[in-house]
């Protein structure tokens, strides 16, 4: 090789610059409004004159920083947190958005991060996204009725694609902890979502105080291409939740696996008028959780949910129903009471189940209610009317501990023969067919 073409080789890698936020005056520790701005503005500029091929590292302190962080259209960058970036923890400072949300009522917080239309970008570095939730959340059941949903997400992104989020903890979202709207092509691995409160005893259960940290939904995600593995999510709501795209597109072709996770459960939904299809859970546990396995509708009348597996996931000590595929149990929309099934009645929106698998379930300790709480609560599939569940087949879901003769609560509107139970699933739901191993 010429020895002239040699330094022509390396000038491009030459030209890759990575830039060091507290070197660049990013001020570490202070916790005060100014420094708070400062930092949200050194942020900004610095992830704005990022080139493809740049890196920006954020070093090993504690940068205090004010919500609505905004970039666009990064591309061929690594983000690296080895220290903690977290978020300014004063409410009345914190930035509005110029219109409010148009999805969710009297929402009108920023988001803490929020970037649109990266592509091949990478966040890693070991470090924390702290939320400093616990402003938000507020006194434990008061704060939720002062600011109901009128709080920051952790993080969002728009129309991304080639995102690659490692060794990432996110910690004590204010609200959803992340969103990912309509990306293509997405990677989570060895990260971590934590929404608790203070005093939390750590024994991982949730308790009333604990779920007063509402909403803080895991990983959300809508688009397509997305594989999530060897997560662990502990927090007040939704762990992962597979949701309505907002460009209208369908949410496909989704793996989540090696996941433990405890708060309301590996959901699709809730979902309206919009389509969700090939999506898969597996090899993963939910210890302690509140909800497990959930697949939820909310209003709309075009809905499809279709081609959905869950495979080897074991749940233990759900609190609250650990099968549950119908509507959503939540106060969204009126066809459904919010007490139901234990008050009230419900009448599924007319949306579609279609080609629902779960196979190798395991379900430990299931919560009890009733009198002397003798009545096990274990799940239900339920339909809609006008459009009853196509295709939903259980094998080996089982039920730990049973005494026998216990029931679903409900198995309604599901096409005749299209419920399947197989291998050792117990106890078969009253309006599937029974071809199981003991028949
Ligand atoms: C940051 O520093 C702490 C303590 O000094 C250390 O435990 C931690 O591993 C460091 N994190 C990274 C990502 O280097
Ligand atoms: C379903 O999604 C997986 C990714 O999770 C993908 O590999 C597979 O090709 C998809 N199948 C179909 C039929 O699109
Ligand atoms: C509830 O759902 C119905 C039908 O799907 C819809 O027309 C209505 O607007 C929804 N109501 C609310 C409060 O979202
Ligand atoms: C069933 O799932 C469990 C995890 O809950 C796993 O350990 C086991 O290997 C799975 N069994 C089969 C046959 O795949």
């Amino acid at each position: 090789m010429s020895r002239f073409l040699l330094p022509l080789l390396l000038l491009p890698a030459a030209l890759c610059k990575d830039v060091l936020f507290g070197e660049s005056g990013g001020i570490p520790t202070t916790s005060d409004l100014a420094t708070a701005e400062s930092n949200k503005a050194l942020l900004e500029d610095l992830l704005a004159s990022l080139s493809p091929g740049d890196s920006l590292t954020v070093e090993n302190s504690t940068f205090i920083i004010q919500g609505g962080v905004h970039a666009t259209g990064l591309a061929d960058v690594t983000l690296r947190i080895e220290g903690t970036l977290k978020f300014f923890d004063d409410i009345d400072s914190w930035p509005l958005m110029d219109e409010p949300d148009p999805y969710i009522a009297n929402r009108d917080v920023q988001e803490a991060l929020h970037f649109t239309d990266f592509q091949s970008v990478t966040l890693t570095g070991g470090g924390t996204i702290d939320g400093s939730g616990l402003a938000w959340w507020g006194f434990p059941g008061i704060g939720y009725l002062i600011r109901k949903e009128n709080r920051p997400r952790l993080m969002v992104m728009d129309d991304c694609k080639d995102i690659t989020i490692e060794h990432i903890l996110f910690k004590d979202s204010a609200y959803w902890t992340t969103l990912f709207n309509n990306v293509d092509g997405l990677v989570i691995r060895h990260s971590e979502v934590s929404a608790r409160r203070p005093w939390d005893n750590h024994d991982g259960q949730h308790n009333l105080y604990d779920l007063s940290a509402l909403n803080t939904d895991g990983f959300d995600v809508t688009g397509r291409n997305v594989h999530i593995h060897d997560c662990k999510i502990w927090n007040q709501d939704d762990c992962i939740a597979v949701k309505d795209n907002y460009k209208g597109g369908v949410s496909e072709n989704m793996l989540f696996e090696r996941i433990e996770a405890s708060g309301m459960g590996l959901v699709i939904g809730s979902i309206g008028d919009t389509h969700v299809r090939n999506i898969t859970f597996r090899d993963s546990v939910m210890k302690n959780t509140y909800k497990g396995v959930y697949m939820k509708f909310r209003d709309g009348t075009e809905g499809v949910i279709e081609d959905v597996t869950y495979e080897n996931i074991r749940i233990e000590n759900p609190s609250q129903w650990p099968i549950w595929i119908g509507p959503a149990q939540q106060a969204e929309n009126e066809t459904c009471a919010i007490m139901w099934p234990a008050h009230g009645k419900c009448e599924p929106a007319p949306n579609q189940f279609r080609n629902i698998l779960l196979k190798n379930i395991t379900v430990a300790n299931p919560p009890r209610r009733g009198l002397g709480m003798r009545e096990p609560m274990l799940g239900l599939v339920f339909g809609s009317e006008e459009k009853p569940v196509d295709g939903v087949v259980f094998e080996d879901v089982v039920f730990e501990g049973l005494r026998g003769g216990e029931e679903y609560y409900a198995c309604k509107n599901v096409v005749e023969g299209t419920g399947v139970a197989r291998g050792n699933t117990f106890p078969v739901p009253s309006c599937f067919t029974d071809e199981t191993d003991s028949e």
